[in-house]
């Protein structure tokens, strides 16, 4: 239903829905979500439709649910709803329509809508819905709606804001107000107590001329408030009426924990200033604002005989930059972003392994900010680490608010077997340190993570005196088909990994900044630690291959029930259905099959660690036996598959990957988008095929273009300096846009300064 379109400098910029379907209203409302990292808005249609799933997400925003037991990003008031009746009869996009199009412009981020309606009374009218969230001005949300009469009648307007969605139950109304034509509601969430303020203006219009309608204001409860007033329209004339709508909430840094006569009076004065807008001028500013932040410096244009690759990436940009609340360190990215209920808009280890890679190379302020979120948790994963009897910081596996803790429902292991999570995040700040050089950063916050997850994993390791080994047992993998395993070798070598740069950078600071060690030292008790680090790194077990050459995913993995079929031509994701019909009689544990990469994680983020032969014997064996029933699966077998030279699989599993929200399937996206998955669709084409890396602490460019592509062409940054990367079939080219520090890369087994430009025969 969603194809790839777009003309001039729009070409690869737009997702088009050509064919409105009633029983799938929720595909669009995910894929064509509006936001700017504060906010994020379904893109439900303004009438209200079956199905349909509207949602209004403010990061940060955390309220616990008993019912639900855990915390979650509540639902707040909608204000895109809009309602119009032609001589008494609702229009709605389920009715006779034709010519209808629905189109999410990632550039500059309109949403519109069209169709012509036609009532059972024989009344016709043209709509078209536009729609812009602000990247410029954060609280800010905008819709225009021009309706033309065919045959002239009286249209009714429906409109207002209203708090009675799925999930208002977090909500204790404390307030409807209309003065002049600015509606408002305050509501308070019931267990964090934070303050929402959302208002709303319309303005109405006949052919450009202003107009003032007789209005009547009512509400059917004490969460919504609805403006309502008729048009009497002469055929050919338009009515526009524009809405606009902001939100701000005690939550804000800019007011955290005000009361509630502060959060209004900055409302109404946001409001003074923003009324009289036109939408044109508020899209205007916003789309100066993509340019500026995000399209003249992330863009990544792929020459590919295939269109749609080169706007899955756009695709992927756009949708990182609405999902990150980059501008609050004490916010984070949601599994979900903030385009659905899904995941509670928890933060998972997909932030790290899957989404920081792109903000490090792309917006590296962006990446610091991310990673200050874990700084700023530091505290309650030290809380964590001594409620279950370890030391040092043990992140949460899901986390919320800073201060939160651990927020997986209790009926999931994962909150308390999956431990990785620790380490991906020691990883995290290693990949920014090394690209970026903040000492800064390390200073105030990145030694500070290292050590204390290190001194969590000294304390997790478990001796085995038969073996004289340290090992990591009852834990869950990234494979979370397997639950309470030992020894999972991805878990291992990443905890190991984790102590050795706490040694690395606590021996580098005794050296060189002795008052920092001093200070870290006194803070973590360091010296002791150390000490253990030391007499433990060297024995933590670390699975490596067997006999036949493959690297066990756990103690136990390799002694399954296998269920592949040699002699099948199916691949077991595409029995999915047939496999967890087998899954559920046995239980996926007693099978060999993994939910998502797991060993090929391992060996795609730590490439050296087992020669090609292995990791091609690898790939091909965990191929077979994995679902990919996670998103964030397919990247990374793609990126790894590039990297062993694989180019057709890793084409093939890149496109898989692109189709998992852009693709045909209605349903994958109803909860909302996987912002894991379009970080992983960047690391496919940027790190995969055209084969940028960090490299120990070097960069590395090694591409590998799949047949399809004939070139690639993007921005990333290194050491403050930002490289201009262009990569053709022949040549690799790398520019220092900066051009203030040398950088060297390496490539075919060399080191090149990049100079004023580099240019290297492929
Ligand atoms: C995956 C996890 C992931 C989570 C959130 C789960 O299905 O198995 O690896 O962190 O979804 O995206």
């Amino acid at each position: 239903m969603v194809y790839n379109s777009g003309k001039g400098e729009y070409k690869g910029f737009i997702l088009k829905e050509e064919r409105f379907d009633p029983e799938f209203p929720e595909k669009s409302e995910s894929i064509m979500c509006l936001g700017n990292g504060y906010m994020g808005i379904r893109a439900a249609n303004e009438e209200y439709v079956h199905f349909a799933s509207r949602g209004t997400f403010v990061a940060g925003t955390f309220d616990y649910l008993e019912d639900d037991c855990s915390t979650e990003l509540p639902n707040s008031a909608d204000v895109t709803n809009m309602l119009f009746e032609a001589d008494g009869e609702a229009v709605s996009p389920d009715g006779d329509i034709s010519d209808y199009e629905k189109t999410l412009n990632c550039k500059n981020g309109l949403l519109r809508r069209t169709f012509l309606w036609k009532g059972k009374n024989g009344k016709r009218l043209k709509l078209e819905f536009l729609r812009c969230v602000s990247l410029k001005d954060l609280h800010l949300a905008v819709s225009k709606v021009n309706v033309t009469a065919l045959d002239s009648c009286t249209v009714k307007v429906t409109s207002g804001i209203d708090g009675d969605v799925k999930g208002s139950g977090h909500f204790e109304p404390m307030g409807i107000n209309a003065v002049s034509d600015v509606m408002s509601i305050t509501a308070k969430t019931k267990e964090s107590g934070i303050l929402f303020s959302t208002q709303t203006c319309h303005r109405f219009e006949i052919d450009s001329i202003k107009v003032e309608p007789d209005i009547s204001v009512y509400s059917e409860n004490e969460l919504q408030i609805m403006t309502k007033c008729a048009f009497d329209l002469k055929e050919g004339q338009t009515l526009t009426v524009t809405k606009i709508s902001d939100i701000f909430t005690s939550r804000d840094r800019e007011r955290d924990g005000c009361d509630m006569a502060r959060l209004v009076a900055d409302s109404r004065e946001h409001m003074k200033k923003v009324r009289n807008m036109t939408f044109e001028k508020i899209l205007e500013e916003s789309a100066a604002e993509w340019e500026r932040r995000v399209w003249s410096c992330r863009d990544v244009k792929v020459d590919s005989e295939n269109e749609t690759d080169c706007l899955a990436l756009r695709f992927a940009v756009y949708h990182l930059t609405v999902m990150a609340p980059v501008h609050d360190n004490r916010m984070n990215i949601g599994a979900k972003g903030l385009s659905g209920p899904g995941y509670r808009g928890h933060t998972f280890w997909d932030t790290e392994i899957f989404m920081l890679p792109y903000f490090v190379f792309t917006c590296p302020a962006e990446a610091r900010s991310l990673l200050e979120y874990r700084y700023n948790s530091i505290e309650a994963a030290r809380q964590i680490a001594k409620e279950r009897g370890y030391e040092g910081a043990m992140y949460p596996w899901e986390s919320a608010w800073i201060t939160d803790g651990e927020v997986t429902p209790s009926w999931a292991l994962t909150g308390l077997m999956e431990h990785h999570i620790t380490a991906d995040i020691a990883m995290g700040v290693y990949l920014y340190y090394v690209a970026t050089g903040d000492e800064e950063f390390m200073e105030s916050f990145g030694y500070e993570i290292l050590f204390d997850t290190a001194k969590f994993w000294a304390s997790r390791l478990e001796y085995n005196e038969k073996k004289d080994l340290y090992e990591i047992l009852h834990v869950i993998g990234p494979d979370e088909y397997k639950e309470d395993i030992d020894n999972n070798a991805y878990t291992n070598y990443l905890a190991r990994y984790n102590i050795l740069l706490a040694i690395k950078y606590y021996e580098k600071l005794r050296e060189e900044k002795p008052e920092t060690a001093k200070r870290l030292c006194a803070l973590l008790g360091l010296d002791t630690v150390y000490k253990s680090w030391l007499g433990k790194v060297d024995k933590i077990y670390l699975p490596r291959e067997n006999a036949d050459g493959l690297v066990p995913e756990d103690d136990t993995y390799l002694t399954l029930t296998d269920i592949t079929r040699e002699d099948c031509t199916l691949s077991i994701s595409e029995m999915a259905g047939e496999v967890h019909a087998i899954a559920r009689k046995v239980g996926f544990s007693s099978l060999m099959v993994s939910k998502q990469a797991d060993v090929m994680l391992l060996m795609y983020l730590f490439e050296d660690l087992f020669t090609p032969e292995i990791k091609k014997k690898n790939f091909y064996f965990y191929e077979k036996r994995c679902i990919h029933d996670s998103s964030l699966s397919l990247s990374t077998y793609s990126a790894l598959a590039a990297d062993l030279g694989e180019k057709d699989t890793a084409y093939r599993l890149f496109e898989r990957a692109s189709t998992i929200d852009m693709g045909p399937d209605m349903w994958t996206s109803n909860e909302g988008i996987h912002a894991a998955s379009l970080g992983g669709i960047w690391q496919c084409a940027v790190f995969g095929f055209a084969g940028v890396r960090r490299y120990g602490e070097e960069l590395r460019i090694e591409p590998h273009l799949p047949d399809k592509w004939r070139g690639i062409t993007f921005d990333i940054s290194w050491k403050s300096q930002t490289l201009r990367v262009e990569v053709t079939k022949k040549v690799l080219t790398v520019k220092n846009m900066t051009g203030t520090d040398e950088v060297y890369i390496l490539n075919g087994g060399r080191r090149l300064a990049v100079g004023s430009g580099l240019t290297v025969e492929l």
